[in-house]
Parts: C-alpha cells; sequence; structure tokens
C-alpha cells in the first residue's frame, strides 16, 4: 500500500454480544515514595499552591476529573524494606530513613494517615501495600488492624490518638510488591513467598473479612519465572486471595513507532495467559472461589531508568517525559483491560506524579503530559458492560509481526442505553475510516473526541496544548452506517445514545 492511502476498517458490535462488568478499579492510580512523587509532587508544604495541609491543590484538581476510584500506595520497591511504623505518629518524632530500594533519603512526613487524608481530598480510596520483604505476616496484620479496626486494641488506639477516630476502612491490600524480582528487598522463591502470602492474608482476613487481597504475581512476562511463579502462589493460596497481580513497562528501544505501537499485541497476551493461569487453577482445586488480575503496575517507562537517588531527600528519578506515541500504548493498556473485563477487575497506572505521571509539577506550576488523555477519555466513556468486539481492518508490518492497524474496545450500558468505542489507529502513515456497525439497538452519536499529530510530538512546559483532545471526524453515511476516520497514528473515543430498539 502506498503510504498516502487510507485504510478501510469494520467494526461489528451488539449490544447483547456482553463479555462482563467493567470494574471501575480498572481506572486506578499508584502513588510511591519515590523521586518526587510524594515529595514536591502531591506534598508540598509551604508552596503557596499548597492548601494548609500540604497538599498540592494544582495537583489534586488536575488528577481528580481522572476519578481514579482507588490509588496503591505506599511502592512499590519502597514498600518492601519500609516499617509503617516510621510513618504515622507525630511528624517531629518520624525517624529519617535511608530508603533501600531508591537509594533516597525519606522523611516520613508524608504518611499513612496523610495518604488517607489526601485520597479523600481527592475522592478517591486508598489500597494498601503491606511489606512482605523485609516485614512479615504479623507486622502486616498490625498495619490492617491500625488501619481498619475500631479502637479498643493497641494499634487501633494508636490511630486514635494520632488523630484518627474512626478507622480508614481500607478495603484492597497487595501482599507485598514485586516479590517474584532478584531486585526486590526480601526477594525468596515462590513456594516461600506463596507460604508468607497466604498466612499474612489469613491473618488480615481474620482481623477484617471485608477485605480483598492481591498476591504478588510476575513483575515482567520476559522473566524467566514468568507464569510458574504465579502458579506456585496461586495453587497455594488460592482460597486466601481475590487477585493475582501483573505488572508491565512498556518500552521502545529501537525508537521504532510502528513496532511500539504493537504494543498492545503483549499486554492483551499478558492478560489472556493469566486468563489461562486463573482457569487452570480453579479448575484443579475444584474451587467455587474466583480469582481476577490485578494489573497494579502499568505504563511506558524507558528512558529515565536510573534508579539511584543519591541518598537526596525526593531526588529527580524516574521523571519520563511522555509523547503522542506514549499516549497511544496507554490507550491500548486500558483497551486491553475493558474487553478482558472478565478478567482484569483492578489495574493502576503506574504512577500519578512526577515519577513516570500524567502529570509534572514545578514550584509555580504543573504540566499535564500526553498520557493523561487516554486515561480520562476512557474513564469518562467507558461503563456498563464490555462488549464483544469483532474487527475486520488491514495489517501493518512490524519488526516482529504483522498487527492489525485499529485496536478496539467497547462497551454498552444499559442503565443509560449508551455505548461507547475506543479506537487506536497504529500506522503512523496512513488514516483509517473505520465503519462501526453496532447492532442490538438505534444509536445518535453524541461526542467523539482525538488525540493525534507527530508521534514524537509532546506537551512542554512552554507548549502545553500540543497533545491534547479535539473534536473526533464521524459521520453517518446514506444507509444510516457510522463512520468514524482515525487520524494516523491516534486514539478516538466515541459515545453514542440508544434511540430504540433497531
Ligand atoms: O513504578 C516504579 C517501580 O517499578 C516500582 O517501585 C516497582 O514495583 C516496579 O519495578
Amino acid at each position: 500500500m502506498n503510504t498516502n492511502d487510507n485504510h478501510q476498517a469494520s467494526v461489528f458490535l451488539h449490544t447483547e454480544h456482553r463479555v462482563a462488568p467493567v470494574d471501575e478499579r480498572i481506572f486506578g492510580g499508584f502513588l510511591e515514595h519515590l523521586g518526587r512523587a510524594v515529595y514536591g509532587g502531591v506534598y508540598d508544604p509551604g508552596n503557596s499552591l499548597s492548601d494548609e495541609r500540604g497538599f498540592r491543590t494544582d495537583v489534586l484538581d488536575v488528577l481528580r476529573p481522572l476519578r481514579m476510584p482507588m490509588v496503591r500506595y505506599p511502592g512499590g520497591n519502597f514498600v518492601s524494606s519500609h516499617d509503617w511504623r516510621h510513618a504515622i505518629g507525630p511528624r517531629d518524632q518520624r525517624p529519617r530513613r535511608p530508603d533501600f530500594a531508591w537509594s533516597s533519603i525519606e522523611t516520613h512526613q508524608f504518611g499513612t494517615d496523610e495518604f488517607m487524608q489526601w485520597c479523600e481530598a481527592l475522592g478517591t480510596k486508598p489500597m494498601m501495600a503491606v511489606n512482605l520483604g523485609t516485614g512479615n505476616p504479623a507486622e502486616a496484620a498490625a498495619l490492617l488492624e491500625y488501619c481498619n479496626l475500631p479502637a479498643g486494641t493497641s494499634y487501633a488506639d494508636e490511630r486514635v490518638t494520632n488523630g484518627h477516630a474512626e478507622p480508614h476502612g481500607v478495603t484492597m491490600w497487595c501482599l507485598g510488591n514485586e516479590m517474584d524480582g532478584f531486585w526486590q528487598a526480601g526477594h525468596v522463591p515462590a513456594q516461600t513467598y506463596a507460604e508468607r502470602a497466604r498466612v499474612a492474608s489469613q491473618l488480615m482476613k481474620g482481623l477484617d473479612p471485608s477485605i480483598e487481597t492481591v498476591a504478588c504475581g510476575s513483575s515482567a512476562r520476559e522473566l524467566p519465572s514468568y507464569l510458574k511463579w504465579d502458579r506456585t502462589v496461586l495453587e497455594h493460596c488460592w482460597d486466601t486471595v481475590d487477585f493475582i497481580s501483573a505488572h508491565r513497562y512498556s518500552r521502545n528501544p529501537h525508537d521504532d513507532t510502528k513496532s511500539f505501537l504493537a504494543e498492545g499485541i503483549a499486554i492483551e497476551s499478558t492478560v489472556n495467559d493469566y486468563r489461562a493461569l486463573l482457569t487452570y487453577v480453579k479448575a484443579i482445586k475444584n474451587s467455587k472461589h474466583n480469582v481476577h488480575l490485578s494489573f497494579d503496575e502499568w505504563n511506558v517507562w524507558y528512558r529515565a531508568t536510573s534508579e539511584d537517588g543519591c541518598w537526596q531527600e525526593a531526588p529527580h528519578l524516574l521523571e519520563e517525559h511522555y509523547n503522542l506515541q506514549d499516549a497511544l500504548v496507554c490507550a491500548q493498556y486500558l483497551n486491553s483491560f475493558v474487553r478482558n473485563a472478565d478478567v482484569v477487575h483492578s489495574a493502576s497506572l503506574a504512577q500519578i506524579v512526577n515519577v513516570i505521571a500524567p502529570v509534572l509539577t514545578r514550584p509555580d506550576g504543573l504540566l499535564i503530559q500526553s498520557i493523561y488523555w487516554p486515561f480520562k477519555m476512557l474513564r469518562d466513556a467507558m461503563s456498563g458492560d464490555a462488549l464483544r468486539v469483532s474487527v475486520r481492518a488491514p495489517e501493518m508490518s512490524t519488526r516482529s509481526r504483522d498487527v492489525p492497524v485499529i485496536d478496539v474496545a467497547a462497551t454498552y450500558d444499559e442503565a443509560t442505553g449508551t455505548a461507547s468505542a475506543s479506537l487506536i489507529n497504529r500506522d503512523p502513515e496512513a488514516s483509517v475510516d473505520v465503519a462501526i456497525n453496532i447492532a442490538g439497538s438505534s444509536f445518535d452519536v453524541v461526542s467523539g473526541l482525538v488525540i493525534t499529530g507527530d508521534p514524537k510530538a509532546r506537551n512542554e512546559w512552554d507548549a502545553p496544548n500540543v497533545i491534547r483532545p479535539a473534536t473526533a471526524d464521524i459521520r453517518v453515511d446514506e444507509s444510516g452506517a457510522l463512520h468514524v476516520v482515525l487520524p494516523g497514528p491516534s486514539h478516538t473515543v466515541i459515545t453514542l445514545q440508544s434511540s430504540g430498539l433497531s
């Protein structure tokens, strides 16, 4: 095909062909004590942009529209050598400690209770991780007691003494972080971790049966222990955990746009690997219990990779500056989570401010990065049930494989009669004219938004709106069929309203 030709593609949907309800927790975030994520990111006391608690109000204002239902905290690698008792109580008595994970200095001026207050200010819920690296199950249960139990036992009473009479009510708990990774403090073989995680989950659920727990799965598909680790953990912990985690960071090592934009294939394969594993373990356990996937770290991350904070407080670490093609990869993660709503019930964009994040701060303001927009566009549009998507599209050749030029996810919300589709055109050299055939109801177009441009374009401090949604090119042809033109490359989200049965 000539590079100037346009592609033609078709998408077939039916409002009754549903996968599962989309769990809104797939739109979660992640805040770690790492670099300038907390200090100088969400917390910046003394700054004129901060409130009396030290929370950056400009950051809250820009994160609020993302409506993240949960934010994971306090790590990440940080949590695996973190003593939670250092992060509570009067600030002037909190210790200044070296952080093993990021070779940084942690002052603990922002800790558990401040995080809970910050979540309330944002309008989100906490998803806490416990230390199962250098920590043990009893310490994890003690943190659960501090956070969730009513007054009357010593750790809960300590919370009350610290000014929080009511329990924080944290409903989702990660049993450690990336314990399969050789880089993780306290990394152990899968069976050892599985035994630790099971005891921790049992102790924690013994104190608060309403919680859900997440066992550590694989940190990367490329690791030799991929899925074997997960199988061991699931076989040992199946009945006591609710989630297994997966992490993935996408890279563009060859600076090759087409290959990079094929990332969605690997993301989808990862989710499918877990679907197979979860089905297998459930079957051999002959269990009624279900375990789902918590994709609780995902993003693009390959430029700012230094992990050495040189023993500074809040060093500049992992401050990726994102471009359009990075955003198009992020859109593919979210499309995959929506498409596989039966498996993925939780996911966390890693991370939210400064550190591999949609928002960068300076003392005098902030910059919204390209990856902010696909998240917002999908969060605003996707609701109800994920629909099965059938796509007829030409393929694009890339370094390692041929891939369909478009990536599509769709939802239908029976309660509101709203249908939405999220479409990515991977081809940087040609637009795609997509005919959308949706059966089960007739629909009117409500809105359509698109981000597009040079794959390397990015928002800059002196040009902050280079990547920003514009109105999508949607038309209805003579036969009533809906067409949307996807520029190359781009991400488009359209929303339709049912006008009755077709
Ligand atoms: O998000 C940055 C780091 O990536 C996290 O601390 C760790 O869990 C992962 O390796």
